[in-house]
């Protein structure tokens, strides 16, 4: 098997929970505290090991593919100015071990049809898919390198689990899993909680082997309409064993404005430069909420 180099990062969708902010900004550009959430993404890519990024993008979200590019005059005038340290950040937001590569989903057909959209670039690799709106934080290890780890083990694919309460289960695609290793048996899409088969959420990254192309080449409109990555996956288990990797740091799901503000608070709290003038402005407010 072949070692893992790529991840497919899809942003051609039309981000409508979030409008109008997403009108002629794409979500994945939006903020938390200083970054854009899809930079989260793409660091968190490379520290795993990641060397081709691939994203899968629509003509209206330029701006992503420009955030990663070189701004030659901006540069220049930081260097006039002396600002250096500017300069340094606005330099680091391609990591230098990564390479970015764009390729188009003219319309946005779903998830899994984005996923296939990167197959001319995957070729006959495993690959990642990382959900850019879903940010994972975890002390130490980030999720990714957690996850390339049991796939160098295991060398199938691999799914993020998440344990949520029961009473959520019916908000999340929840996975059947069998013995310790988390063997997937089966998956279902937001289920009643007397149906659910775990209360394991499945959370925005996936390792693949790339048997999944094939599938997704085949697999018919699902729910909605939109070609479904979940449909996929589900038909990949006739074929390949597939375990879970349970995330045990926490995910925020900032494609909804309640995950969107949940990351901004706890990661403005995490910040090393903004964490004491924000702690002390957040707890007498947060004590005088009833
Ligand atoms: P979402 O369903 O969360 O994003 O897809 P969305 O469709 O942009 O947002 P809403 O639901 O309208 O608010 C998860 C990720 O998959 C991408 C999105 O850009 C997002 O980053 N995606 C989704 C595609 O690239 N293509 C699609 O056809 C669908």
């Amino acid at each position: 098997m072949k070692p893992l180099r790529k991840v497919v990062l899809p942003v051609a969708g039309l981000g409508s929970r979030f409008l109008p902010a997403t009108k002629a900004i794409p979500k994945e550009m939006l903020p938390v505290v200083d970054k854009p959430l899809i930079q989260y993404i793409v660091e968190e890519a490379a520290e795993a090991g990641i060397t081709d990024i691939i994203l899968v993008t629509h003509s209206d979200k330029s701006a992503i593919e420009n955030h990663f590019d070189k701004r030659f005059e901006l540069e220049s005038e930081l260097i006039r100015r002396g600002k250096t340290d500017l300069l340094q950040l606005k330099r680091s937001t391609t990591p230098s071990t990564v390479r970015i590569i764009s390729v188009r989903q003219p319309q946005a057909l779903g998830l899994g049809h984005a996923v296939l959209c990167a197959e001319p670039v995957i070729g006959d690799e495993p690959f990642a898919v990382m959900l850019p709106d879903v940010l994972m934080y975890h002390p130490q290890r980030n999720c990714l390198t957690q996850m390339v780890e049991v796939y160098n083990r295991t060398h199938t694919s691999i799914i993020a689990l998440e344990e949520v309460n029961p009473e959520d289960v019916k908000k999340y695609g929840i996975a059947d899993v069998k013995g310790n290793d988390l063997r997937i048996a089966g998956m279902v899409e937001k289920p009643e909680v007397d149906q659910a088969p775990s209360n394991l959420s499945i959370v925005g990254r996936y390792i693949f082997t790339p048997r999944i192309m094939e599938i997704l080449r085949e697999t018919q409109p699902g729910s909605g309409g939109e070609i479904q990555l979940t449909d996929a996956m589900q038909a990949l288990l006739e074929y390949e064993v597939m375990f879970g990797f349970l995330f045990d740091g926490i995910s925020y799901d900032c494609g909804d404005k309640q995950g969107f503000l949940q990351a901004t608070v706890e990661f403005a709290l995490r910040d090393k430069h903004l964490s004491d003038d924000f702690r002390r402005w957040l707890k007498p407010f947060a004590a005088a909420l009833d």
